[in-house]
């Protein structure tokens, strides 16, 4: 089968052809239609962690191929179900499966079925990102979720995500949640998250955010319904945030950028009590600050595919990250995607970009640069390759 294969020397990735895998004890084989490109595929590729010949890229969704030995009837699960989920790619030292090649094999209680009113191509964008949101909202900031995971599980093993004060605190106050960078993909499904989440709790969540201003329309409505809009090109957008909630200040932050300055400033917009996750960590350098209110809590999503992953760059290698609650929490955040997604649920949108598997490298790595928003810079013109915004890149196979 054709696959798209890491050249570490050359920090690029080649069109291969490569060994079809056959799905072991527990797991699907899935015949790949869709991927959906996200920042860390490319960011990998430049710097790379894996050896040459490792398959990259995250997410996917097509179709069951084979059932491994094993597969519950449980899982529901039968040849020619869609279905989509997202692998590790060449994100790790150690060797882990990636996704972008015309087969894939996965556990088969780490992928949703696709609802019939979502397409193949849509859906192919949801899984990593909308765990990520999931996981940095529900067990890192302790929002409660609207489905039914194990907590107290979770608790044990990672005692450091005690419980927050919305588990005692006066119902019939707001919570105030800021999600910085709204209209990255992952703010889509936070903001969406933190809707649901207040519909499941009965909590009434006032929703701020940061973005740019071409987006505040789609923000305002639903299904994100932001209550205050600030512009992250503003130098000032923090101050501007504390005075919109009125000198109440944050309960809950997610930063969805984490570069640079923001995670500071993001963190000066807190509650004396308040909490705050961020999408890259402290160790790896993407951003800098002085002392800060509270220490903001950091995951990586590969966490819920339950297996251990070496990971970072240069000396700052991050440390095992085996957790079966993380990866029992997954479990359940997809069961519950195949029931919500296109009803409760929105996907982002998405930009199906011209080729298939053999443009990714020339066209879709280039969007998304190497590691910083700044990295995204180029020269291109074609339409096809105008910034990212609000969106998921998206390969179809023919
Ligand atoms: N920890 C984890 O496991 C994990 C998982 C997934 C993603 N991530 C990280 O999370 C970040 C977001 O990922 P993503 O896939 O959601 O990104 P994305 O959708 O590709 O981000 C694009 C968006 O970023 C916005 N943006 C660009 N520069 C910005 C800035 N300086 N301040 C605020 N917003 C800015 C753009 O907004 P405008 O178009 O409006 O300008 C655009 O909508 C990435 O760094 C990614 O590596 C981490």
């Amino acid at each position: 089968m054709k696959a798209l294969v890491l050249d570490a020397e050359a920090r690029t990735a080649n069109l291969q052809d490569v060994l079809k895998p056959s799905p072991a004890e527990g797991q699907i084989l899935v015949e790949v239609q869709a991927i959906s490109l996200n920042p860390i595929d490319p960011l990998y590729v430049a710097n790379p962690l894996g050896s040459t010949g490792r398959t990259v890229g995250s997410d996917f969704a097509g179709t069951v191929s084979a059932l491994g030995c094993n597969v519950p009837s449980s899982s529901n699960l039968e040849v020619g179900d869609r279905v989509a989920g997202f692998l590790q790619g060449a994100c790790s030292v150690n060797e882990r499966p990636g996704a972008f090649a015309e087969y894939l094999v996965i556990d088969w209680d780490l992928v949703f079925k696709i609802p019939d009113s979502v397409s193949t191509e849509e859906a192919s964008g949801v899984s990593l990102v909308a765990l990520t949101a999931a996981q940095g909202l529900y067990y890192r900031l302790g929002l409660e979720a609207p489905f039914a995971w194990d907590k107290k599980n979770m608790l044990a093993e990672h005692p450091e995500l005690e419980p927050h004060h919305t588990e005692y605190a006066d119902k019939s106050k707001p919570i105030n949640v800021f999600i910085y960078s709204a209209s990255t993909a992952v703010g889509l499904y936070g903001a969406q998250l933190a809707r649901l989440s207040a519909k499941a709790s009965g909590w009434t969540i006032k929703l701020f955010g940061a973005a740019s201003k071409a987006r505040w329309d789609m923000l305002k409505a639903e299904p994100y319904s932001y209550d205050q809009l600030v512009d992250y090109r503003d130098s000032d957008w923090s101050e501007q945030i504390i005075n919109l909630s009125k000198g109440a200040r944050m309960d809950y932050v997610y930063d969805c950028i984490s570069e640079d300055s923001t995670v500071e400033q993001a963190a000066s917009t807190l509650a004396s009590n308040g909490k705050m996750a961020i999408v890259r960590s402290r160790d790896a350098g993407a951003w800098t600050s002085g002392p800060l209110p509270v220490e903001p809590m950091y995951g990586a999503v590969w966490e819920g595919l339950g297996a251990d992953v070496h990971y970072g760059l240069g000396s700052n290698r991050a440390p095992v990250l085996r957790s079966p609650a993380a990866r029992a929490f997954a479990v359940e955040f997809y069961k519950w995607v195949s029931q919500a997604l296109g009803s409760k649920l929105r996907h982002v949108p998405i930009r199906v970009m011209p080729g298939g598997l053999e443009r990714v490298t020339a066209d879709g790595l280039v969007l998304l640069g190497a590691g910083t928003m700044e990295d995204r810079e180029h020269k291109r013109t074609e339409e096809y390759m105008k910034p990212v915004s609000a969106e998921k890149l998206v390969y179809r196979f023919v």
